[in-house]
């Protein structure tokens, strides 16, 4: 399943390619932390299940946590993709599903919420996309792919994220898909593909 705060341009190249059996996956649903975005429309029009779980409705953020992690068992995914989800992750959450997080910076560079406008600040001449497992940290956990994407003259941070958006799309479905159908193990930071097989992913 699939966690959305935004646009879900990652959500929807997701959704593309588990439209084919051969890729392995399936979206059994989005969840989201706020309404009327596009990341549900998406999913609402590709006839997936979507539920919302406002921090604000919540007495604090470790009874919203218990509630998402209910919502989204209430789904049994063997998987969940953070696509463009703004929260940080509970213990919850993270302790009874494997969570995987798309960023657009290439970690440990540029963590947080503002990582392609914290890389132009910096001067980099280039950066890119990770896609890791999430840890209890903000984008610290063990790093599954990376992808590097150069910096143009002239970029601005919507030219630039849009240019790692189209990298972070493409590497995304990839290590889902791969994840899905050849399985995988983490031995400290390291993480290794295609080392359990049976596995499918929802
Ligand atoms: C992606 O670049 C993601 O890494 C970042 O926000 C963007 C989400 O885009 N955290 P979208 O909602 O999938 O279009």
């Amino acid at each position: 399943m699939v966690l959305v705060s935004g646009s879900g341009t990652n959500l929807q190249a997701l959704l593309d390619a588990a439209s084919d059996d051969a890729y392995g996956a399936t979206v059994v649903a989005v969840g989201a932390d706020r309404d009327d975005i596009e990341g549900l429309a998406r999913a609402e029009r590709a006839g997936v299940p979507t539920f919302v779980e406002r921090v604000g409705d919540h007495l604090d953020r470790d009874k919203w946590d218990e509630r998402l992690a209910e919502r989204i068992a209430g789904h049994r995914p063997d998987l969940v993709v953070s696509a463009g989800f703004m929260k940080i992750l509970g213990p919850r959450v993270l302790a009874a599903f494997p969570v995987v997080n798309t960023h657009p910076a290439l970690l440990p560079a540029f963590p947080g919420a503002h990582a392609v406008r914290d890389a132009l600040a910096y001067g980099v001449r280039v950066t890119g996309c990770t896609v890791h497992l999430v840890d209890a940290g903000v984008d610290t956990g063990p790093v599954i792919a990376q992808e590097a994407v150069p910096v143009l003259e002239g970029d601005d941070e919507k030219s630039l994220h849009e240019r790692i958006k189209t990298v972070e799309r493409g590497l995304l479905v990839e290590m889902v898909g791969r994840m899905a159908r050849e399985g995988w193990t983490t031995t400290g930071r390291t993480v290794r593909l295609g080392t359990t097989s049976g596995r499918t992913t929802k």
